[in-house]
């Protein structure tokens, strides 16, 4: 009795499957339009001088009956300097009756598969359904995972093409995609312009502090799934995009100082107002999602703890019933 399970990042990974972390990441979008969540901003902590940073994340879902805090780091240069990954986590999942720790566990592929999830959900709302050109800006882990959910909720994918600054990652995205989606085309790009053309589905998910994406080269009725501005300063795309789109954030709070919208915001080019509204409030049926085939629709994600707070439940009721894991007391309990 009263034992925390340990689950690493590998047991996480054997648990979680894409179709089942979509439905979660949906209903906890539902809950948040409803108003039956709780969840202060992410908490930043910034290391300067190494190029990092730390976000503290709770939340409780009052109607589920979930809760965790997530612990999340973003280090862009690990991967070249130090063989660590940009993104590591932990998620302590929390029993809201008693504050008892239920499970420790590893974070850092949950967050991709939420992250992933919130993608996927964003496009079933917000794409077109017949999008077949899908364009990867940036091809590192997150890229993997929104090309996952993107294959469960787009049944009409023909053509993915790619563009990262490091032609081994885009490579080796490519050769990831190929295990996914078994029929397609794909196309390493020599420039992100490249990539983007004829796009029915673009998809940026790098650290980058300067749009990367430029307005010309977008058709009208293309879909942008932002991933990666998610602290304040980033951004991806031109700022005139954002003027021609539908943007929808998965959070308003976060996506005003963190989000693609955050430096646009803060330079007077955009205003609150323009923004059209939240995920959740598609997905609840309080707001339309595309509405027409012509429209520019961008979906600014933030990354929310209640993502995380569901995947990680999931992750922790499958674990009990598969026998995974290791139980410690690591709590007193008398
Ligand atoms: N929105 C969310 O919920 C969420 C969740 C996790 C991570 N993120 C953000 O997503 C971004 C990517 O994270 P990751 O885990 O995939 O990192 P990663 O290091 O695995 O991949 C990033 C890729 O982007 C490439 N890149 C960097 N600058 C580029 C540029 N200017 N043009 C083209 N390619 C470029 C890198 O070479 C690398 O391959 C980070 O900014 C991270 O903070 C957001």
């Amino acid at each position: 009795m009263h034992e925390t399970l340990i689950l690493t990042d590998e047991e996480v990974r054997k648990l979680l499957s894409m179709p089942e972390v979509l439905n979660v990441v949906e209903e906890a979008f539902r809950e948040k339009a409803l108003n039956r969540v709780q969840m202060p901003p992410k908490i930043y902590l910034f290391y300067k001088k190494y190029d990092g940073d730390l976000r503290v994340m709770p939340s409780y879902l009052e109607e589920l009956d979930i809760s965790a805090v997530k612990i999340v780091n973003v280090h862009p240069q690990n991967r070249q300097r130090f063989e660590l990954p940009t993104v590591m986590a932990i998620v302590v999942l929390v029993d809201p009756k008693t504050g008892f720790p239920l499970s420790i566990m590893g974070g850092s592929w949950l967050t991709a598969m939420r992250t992933g999830a919130a993608g996927g959900i964003a496009a079933k709302y917000l794409a077109r359904e017949d999008s077949e050109v899908i364009c990867f800006i940036g091809a590192g882990t997150q890229a993997k995972t929104q090309l996952m959910a993107l294959s469960n909720v787009l049944r009409n994918i023909k053509r993915i093409q790619v563009y990262d600054l490091v032609k081994e990652a885009s490579k080796s995205f490519v050769e990831y995609a190929l295990t996914v989606l078994k029929d397609i085309k794909v196309k390493v790009c020599e420039s992100p312009r490249d990539a983007v053309s004829s796009a029915d589905v673009i998809v940026t998910a790098t650290p980058s502090r300067q749009p990367i994406v430029m307005s010309e080269w977008v058709s009208n009725g293309a879909h942008f799934n932002c991933i990666g501005a998610d602290a304040p300063g980033k951004q991806e795309i031109d700022p005139k995009i954002l003027l021609r789109s539908k943007i929808v954030v998965d959070d308003m709070e976060q996506a005003l100082h963190s989000g693609e919208v955050n430096v646009p915001i803060a330079k007077g080019m955009l205003k609150k107002e323009q923004i059209y509204g939240e995920l959740g409030e598609i997905v609840a049926g309080i707001k339309r999602g595309r509405e027409s085939r012509d429209e520019i629709t961008v979906f600014v994600s933030t990354g929310l703890s209640i993502q995380d707070a569901v995947a990680a439940k999931l992750a922790y009721d499958k674990a009990l019933s598969r026998g995974f894991g290791v139980r410690l007391k690591i709590v007193i309990a008398s």
